[in-house]
Protein backbone atom coordinates (compact mmCIF):
# COMPACT_ATOMS: atom_id res chain seq x y z
CA UNK A 1 0.00 0.00 0.00
CA UNK A 2 2.73 2.50 1.00
CA UNK A 3 4.05 1.57 -2.93
CA UNK A 4 1.04 3.28 -3.97
CA UNK A 5 1.47 6.82 -3.58
CA UNK A 6 3.90 8.77 -5.25
CA UNK A 7 7.09 10.01 -4.29
CA UNK A 8 6.82 13.62 -2.66
CA UNK A 9 9.31 16.12 -1.29
CA UNK A 10 9.06 18.82 1.66
CA UNK A 11 7.14 18.20 5.09
CA UNK A 12 4.26 15.26 4.65
CA UNK A 13 1.69 15.23 7.11
CA UNK A 14 0.35 11.49 7.25
CA UNK A 15 -2.69 9.89 9.03
CA UNK A 16 -2.88 6.42 10.07
CA UNK A 17 -6.87 5.92 11.79
CA UNK A 18 -6.62 2.58 13.19
CA UNK A 19 -3.43 2.28 13.61
CA UNK A 20 -3.18 -1.12 15.44
CA UNK A 21 0.66 -1.75 16.17
CA UNK A 22 1.65 0.51 13.29
CA UNK A 23 2.38 -1.91 10.30
CA UNK A 24 1.07 0.67 7.45
CA UNK A 25 2.51 3.52 9.52
CA UNK A 26 5.62 1.28 9.70
CA UNK A 27 5.53 0.40 5.56
CA UNK A 28 5.31 3.92 4.36
CA UNK A 29 8.00 5.12 6.79
CA UNK A 30 10.58 2.53 5.69
CA UNK A 31 10.02 3.49 2.07
CA UNK A 32 10.80 7.07 3.36
CA UNK A 33 14.08 6.27 5.45
CA UNK A 34 15.14 3.71 1.90
CA UNK A 35 14.66 6.63 -0.20
CA UNK A 36 11.22 5.70 -2.35
CA UNK A 37 9.97 9.12 -0.73
CA UNK A 38 11.68 12.42 -0.27
CA UNK A 39 10.33 14.15 2.55
CA UNK A 40 12.21 16.66 4.15
CA UNK A 41 10.17 15.83 7.24
CA UNK A 42 7.00 13.51 8.52
CA UNK A 43 4.49 14.28 11.15
CA UNK A 44 2.25 11.45 11.20
CA UNK A 45 -0.76 10.95 13.66
CA UNK A 46 -1.68 7.60 14.52
CA UNK A 47 -4.84 7.35 15.97
CA UNK A 48 -5.78 3.71 17.83
CA UNK A 49 -8.76 3.27 20.07
CA UNK A 50 -7.14 -0.56 21.88
CA UNK A 51 -5.38 0.41 24.66
CA UNK A 52 -3.58 -2.82 24.45
CA UNK A 53 -2.11 -2.10 21.30
CA UNK A 54 -1.07 1.20 21.97
CA UNK A 55 2.34 0.50 23.58
CA UNK A 56 3.39 -1.51 20.83
CA UNK A 57 2.59 0.90 18.17
CA UNK A 58 4.45 3.21 20.38
CA UNK A 59 7.31 0.75 19.78
CA UNK A 60 6.93 0.35 16.21
CA UNK A 61 7.36 4.43 15.75
CA UNK A 62 10.26 4.45 18.21
CA UNK A 63 12.48 2.64 15.54
CA UNK A 64 11.96 6.18 13.17
CA UNK A 65 12.83 8.49 15.37
CA UNK A 66 16.64 8.00 15.30
CA UNK A 67 17.22 11.44 13.39
CA UNK A 68 15.35 15.36 13.94
CA UNK A 69 13.13 14.96 10.89
CA UNK A 70 10.33 12.51 12.39
CA UNK A 71 7.52 13.44 14.86
CA UNK A 72 4.68 10.69 15.57
CA UNK A 73 1.96 11.40 17.56
CA UNK A 74 -0.01 8.91 19.16
CA UNK A 75 -3.57 9.26 19.91
CA UNK A 76 -5.09 6.71 21.92
CA UNK A 77 -8.54 8.13 21.20
CA UNK A 78 -11.92 7.69 18.94
CA UNK A 79 -10.69 8.42 15.40
CA UNK A 80 -14.16 9.32 14.61
CA UNK A 81 -15.00 11.84 17.08
CA UNK A 82 -11.83 13.53 17.39
CA UNK A 83 -12.44 13.95 13.84
CA UNK A 84 -15.85 15.35 13.60
CA UNK A 85 -15.07 17.93 16.70
CA UNK A 86 -11.45 19.24 14.73
CA UNK A 87 -13.23 19.35 11.46
CA UNK A 88 -16.29 21.12 12.99
CA UNK A 89 -13.87 24.04 14.58
CA UNK A 90 -15.52 23.02 17.96
CA UNK A 91 -14.05 25.62 20.33
CA UNK A 92 -12.68 22.13 22.67
CA UNK A 93 -11.45 20.46 19.63
CA UNK A 94 -7.42 19.89 19.10
CA UNK A 95 -6.95 21.14 15.83
CA UNK A 96 -5.62 18.39 13.17
CA UNK A 97 -3.61 20.41 10.51
CA UNK A 98 -4.31 19.14 7.11
CA UNK A 99 -3.14 15.94 5.59
CA UNK A 100 -1.10 15.00 2.61
CA UNK A 101 -0.87 11.49 2.72
CA UNK A 102 -3.39 8.90 4.50
CA UNK A 103 -2.81 5.33 5.01
CA UNK A 104 -5.88 3.55 6.24
CA UNK A 105 -6.85 -0.14 6.95
CA UNK A 106 -9.95 0.63 8.77
CA UNK A 107 -12.26 -1.23 11.59
CA UNK A 108 -15.31 -2.61 9.67
CA UNK A 109 -18.29 -2.20 11.86
CA UNK A 110 -21.73 -0.99 11.56
CA UNK A 111 -22.81 2.45 12.51
CA UNK A 112 -26.42 2.43 14.22
CA UNK A 113 -29.02 4.73 13.38
CA UNK A 114 -29.13 7.31 16.38
CA UNK A 115 -25.37 5.76 17.30
CA UNK A 116 -23.36 8.43 18.91
CA UNK A 117 -21.31 7.89 15.61
CA UNK A 118 -23.95 8.30 13.27
CA UNK A 119 -24.97 11.76 14.79
CA UNK A 120 -21.36 13.03 15.39
CA UNK A 121 -20.77 12.23 11.48
CA UNK A 122 -23.76 14.03 10.34
CA UNK A 123 -22.86 17.11 12.38
CA UNK A 124 -19.74 17.44 9.59
CA UNK A 125 -22.37 16.50 6.63
CA UNK A 126 -21.44 12.85 6.48
CA UNK A 127 -23.94 9.84 6.09
CA UNK A 128 -22.24 6.33 6.39
CA UNK A 129 -23.44 2.60 7.62
CA UNK A 130 -20.09 1.86 8.27
CA UNK A 131 -16.68 2.70 10.69
CA UNK A 132 -14.54 1.73 7.66
CA UNK A 133 -16.50 4.48 5.24
CA UNK A 134 -17.09 7.10 7.78
CA UNK A 135 -12.92 6.57 8.15
CA UNK A 136 -12.58 7.12 4.74
CA UNK A 137 -15.07 9.70 4.50
CA UNK A 138 -13.49 11.86 7.50
CA UNK A 139 -9.83 11.07 6.13
CA UNK A 140 -10.67 12.68 2.50
CA UNK A 141 -11.89 16.05 4.47
CA UNK A 142 -9.55 16.23 6.75
CA UNK A 143 -6.54 16.09 3.44
CA UNK A 144 -5.10 18.75 1.87
CA UNK A 145 -5.71 19.51 -2.05
CA UNK A 146 -3.62 16.96 -3.95
CA UNK A 147 -3.16 14.95 -1.15
CA UNK A 148 -2.93 10.93 -1.17
CA UNK A 149 -5.33 8.65 0.48
CA UNK A 150 -4.48 4.90 0.31
CA UNK A 151 -7.32 2.26 1.89
CA UNK A 152 -8.16 -1.34 1.94
CA UNK A 153 -11.63 -1.57 2.36
CA UNK A 154 -14.32 -3.85 1.41
CA UNK A 155 -16.02 -3.65 -1.95
CA UNK A 156 -19.63 -3.18 -0.89
CA UNK A 157 -19.26 0.59 -0.54
CA UNK A 158 -19.28 0.47 -4.71
CA UNK A 159 -23.16 -0.24 -5.11
CA UNK A 160 -26.02 -0.03 -2.97
CA UNK A 161 -28.21 2.32 -1.82
CA UNK A 162 -26.72 2.38 1.63
CA UNK A 163 -23.43 3.29 0.66
CA UNK A 164 -24.98 6.10 -2.28
CA UNK A 165 -24.13 9.26 -0.16
CA UNK A 166 -20.59 8.07 0.87
CA UNK A 167 -19.98 7.15 -3.15
CA UNK A 168 -21.72 10.81 -3.13
CA UNK A 169 -19.00 12.39 -0.88
CA UNK A 170 -15.91 10.76 -2.15
CA UNK A 171 -16.53 11.18 -6.03
CA UNK A 172 -17.55 15.50 -4.95
CA UNK A 173 -13.98 15.73 -3.00
CA UNK A 174 -11.47 13.55 -4.64
CA UNK A 175 -10.26 11.33 -7.90
CA UNK A 176 -10.01 7.77 -7.75
CA UNK A 177 -6.52 7.34 -9.27
CA UNK A 178 -5.88 3.48 -9.01
CA UNK A 179 -7.82 0.50 -7.62
CA UNK A 180 -6.49 -3.23 -6.65
CA UNK A 181 -9.00 -5.69 -6.41
CA UNK A 182 -8.42 -9.37 -4.71
CA UNK A 183 -9.32 -11.50 -6.70
CA UNK A 184 -9.69 -14.17 -3.99
CA UNK A 185 -12.43 -13.50 -1.30
CA UNK A 186 -10.79 -16.57 0.44
CA UNK A 187 -7.23 -15.93 0.02
CA UNK A 188 -6.54 -11.95 0.97
CA UNK A 189 -6.67 -11.61 4.43
CA UNK A 190 -6.61 -15.10 5.74
CA UNK A 191 -5.90 -14.21 9.44
CA UNK A 192 -9.57 -12.57 9.15
CA UNK A 193 -12.52 -14.06 9.90
CA UNK A 194 -14.37 -11.79 7.10
CA UNK A 195 -14.27 -13.59 3.79
CA UNK A 196 -15.33 -10.40 1.93
CA UNK A 197 -14.11 -8.61 -1.37
CA UNK A 198 -11.62 -5.80 -0.57
CA UNK A 199 -10.29 -3.52 -2.36
CA UNK A 200 -7.12 -1.22 -2.24
CA UNK A 201 -8.13 2.32 -3.19
CA UNK A 202 -5.92 5.81 -4.32
CA UNK A 203 -7.81 8.75 -4.01
CA UNK A 204 -6.14 11.92 -4.96
CA UNK A 205 -8.13 15.00 -2.66
CA UNK A 206 -9.39 17.39 -5.92
CA UNK A 207 -7.64 15.94 -8.17
CA UNK A 208 -8.98 15.75 -11.97
CA UNK A 209 -10.76 12.38 -13.22
CA UNK A 210 -8.77 10.83 -15.97
CA UNK A 211 -8.28 7.38 -16.39
CA UNK A 212 -7.90 5.28 -13.30
CA UNK A 213 -5.42 2.14 -13.31
CA UNK A 214 -6.79 -1.24 -12.41
CA UNK A 215 -5.03 -3.77 -10.75
CA UNK A 216 -5.92 -7.30 -9.75
CA UNK A 217 -3.87 -10.29 -7.88
CA UNK A 218 -5.13 -13.22 -6.44
CA UNK A 219 -4.06 -12.46 -2.76
CA UNK A 220 -1.43 -10.35 -1.27
CA UNK A 221 1.30 -11.97 -2.30
CA UNK A 222 0.78 -10.33 -5.32
CA UNK A 223 2.78 -12.62 -7.98
CA UNK A 224 0.12 -12.61 -10.53
CA UNK A 225 -0.13 -9.04 -10.41
CA UNK A 226 -1.64 -7.52 -13.49
CA UNK A 227 -2.61 -3.51 -13.73
CA UNK A 228 -4.61 -1.43 -16.98
CA UNK A 229 -6.01 1.69 -17.06
CA UNK A 230 -9.54 2.29 -18.34
CA UNK A 231 -11.52 5.24 -18.60
CA UNK A 232 -13.44 6.71 -16.32
CA UNK A 233 -16.54 6.32 -18.02
CA UNK A 234 -16.05 2.47 -17.51
CA UNK A 235 -15.58 2.92 -13.62
CA UNK A 236 -18.91 5.18 -12.93
CA UNK A 237 -21.31 5.24 -16.46
CA UNK A 238 -22.24 8.74 -17.64
CA UNK A 239 -25.92 9.00 -16.36
CA UNK A 240 -25.57 6.30 -13.62
CA UNK A 241 -28.04 8.25 -10.84
CA UNK A 242 -26.60 5.50 -8.72
CA UNK A 243 -22.99 6.31 -9.29
CA UNK A 244 -22.30 2.70 -8.90
CA UNK A 245 -18.17 2.62 -8.83
CA UNK A 246 -17.42 -0.80 -11.26
CA UNK A 247 -14.10 -2.47 -11.27
CA UNK A 248 -13.60 -3.65 -14.86
CA UNK A 249 -11.03 -6.27 -15.54
CA UNK A 250 -11.48 -6.81 -19.17
CA UNK A 251 -10.99 -4.27 -21.82
CA UNK A 252 -13.96 -5.20 -23.40
CA UNK A 253 -17.08 -3.78 -22.41
CA UNK A 254 -19.26 -6.32 -20.19
CA UNK A 255 -22.75 -7.58 -20.71
CA UNK A 256 -23.40 -5.58 -17.27
CA UNK A 257 -21.71 -2.48 -18.78
CA UNK A 258 -23.37 -2.95 -22.35
CA UNK A 259 -26.91 -3.34 -20.83
CA UNK A 260 -26.47 -0.49 -18.68
CA UNK A 261 -25.73 1.95 -21.48
CA UNK A 262 -29.02 0.81 -23.44
CA UNK A 263 -30.80 0.95 -19.90
CA UNK A 264 -29.69 4.46 -19.32
CA UNK A 265 -30.03 5.36 -23.04
CA UNK A 266 -33.84 3.80 -23.24
CA UNK A 267 -34.85 5.01 -19.90
CA UNK A 268 -34.72 9.12 -21.03
CA UNK A 269 -36.35 8.58 -23.79
CA UNK A 270 -38.86 6.16 -21.58
CA UNK A 271 -39.57 9.38 -18.56
CA UNK A 272 -40.87 11.42 -21.37
CA UNK A 273 -43.36 8.96 -22.49
CA UNK A 274 -44.32 7.56 -18.95
CA UNK A 275 -45.45 9.56 -16.30
CA UNK A 276 -43.70 9.30 -12.76
CA UNK A 277 -46.54 7.20 -10.53
CA UNK A 278 -47.03 8.56 -7.22
CA UNK A 279 -44.24 6.72 -4.59
CA UNK A 280 -47.10 4.40 -3.26
CA UNK A 281 -48.25 3.01 -6.80
CA UNK A 282 -44.46 2.79 -8.13
CA UNK A 283 -44.07 -0.96 -7.25
CA UNK A 284 -47.14 -2.32 -9.22
CA UNK A 285 -45.99 0.59 -12.13
CA UNK A 286 -42.70 -0.82 -12.47
CA UNK A 287 -44.41 -4.23 -12.23
CA UNK A 288 -46.56 -3.74 -15.12
CA UNK A 289 -43.74 -2.11 -17.02
CA UNK A 290 -41.73 -5.38 -16.47
CA UNK A 291 -40.78 -7.95 -18.78
CA UNK A 292 -42.75 -5.95 -21.49
CA UNK A 293 -40.63 -4.59 -24.99
CA UNK A 294 -40.30 -1.19 -24.32
CA UNK A 295 -40.20 -0.17 -28.10
CA UNK A 296 -36.48 -0.09 -28.25
CA UNK A 297 -35.85 -3.58 -28.97
CA UNK A 298 -35.14 -5.05 -25.53
CA UNK A 299 -36.95 -6.31 -22.78
CA UNK A 300 -36.68 -4.91 -19.05
CA UNK A 301 -37.14 -6.48 -16.26
CA UNK A 302 -38.95 -4.91 -13.30
CA UNK A 303 -36.08 -4.31 -11.02
CA UNK A 304 -33.90 -2.66 -14.07
CA UNK A 305 -36.38 -0.02 -14.37
CA UNK A 306 -35.85 3.01 -13.09
CA UNK A 307 -37.36 6.49 -12.95
C1 LIG B 1 -8.59 -3.50 10.72
S1 LIG B 1 -7.62 -3.00 12.09
C2 LIG B 1 -6.21 -2.33 11.26
C3 LIG B 1 -4.99 -2.24 12.09
C4 LIG B 1 -3.75 -1.74 11.32
N1 LIG B 1 -4.01 -0.48 10.65
C5 LIG B 1 -3.27 -2.75 10.32
O1 LIG B 1 -3.46 -2.55 9.13
O2 LIG B 1 -2.72 -3.77 10.75
C6 LIG B 1 -8.52 -1.56 12.63
C7 LIG B 1 -7.99 -0.91 13.88
O3 LIG B 1 -8.83 0.20 14.20
C8 LIG B 1 -8.97 0.31 15.61
N2 LIG B 1 -10.21 1.08 15.87
C9 LIG B 1 -11.49 0.62 15.86
N3 LIG B 1 -12.35 1.63 16.08
C10 LIG B 1 -11.60 2.76 16.23
C11 LIG B 1 -11.92 4.13 16.45
N4 LIG B 1 -13.19 4.53 16.57
N5 LIG B 1 -10.91 5.02 16.54
C12 LIG B 1 -9.62 4.60 16.41
N6 LIG B 1 -9.25 3.32 16.18
C13 LIG B 1 -10.24 2.41 16.10
C14 LIG B 1 -9.00 -1.13 16.08
O4 LIG B 1 -8.65 -1.23 17.45
C15 LIG B 1 -7.99 -1.79 15.14
O5 LIG B 1 -6.70 -1.78 15.71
Amino acid sequence: MAGLFQDGTGKCRLLDAGAGIGSLSAAFLSRWRTGGFHFSRVELDAFELDGALVGHLAQTLDAYDQRNDFVGNIYAEDFVLAAVESLSGSFFANPLEPYTHVILNPPYKKINSNSAHRLALRRVGIETVNLYSAFVALATAMTAPGGQIVAIIPRSFCNGPYYRPFRDFILERAAIRHMHLFASRTKAFKDDDVLQENIIILLERDGRQVAVTISTSTDDTFIDLSQRDYPFDRIVFPDDPERFIHVPTSPERSAIELSSAIRYTCRIGLRDRFPKPHDDGALSERNRMGNRGLGCGYTFSSDSFQW
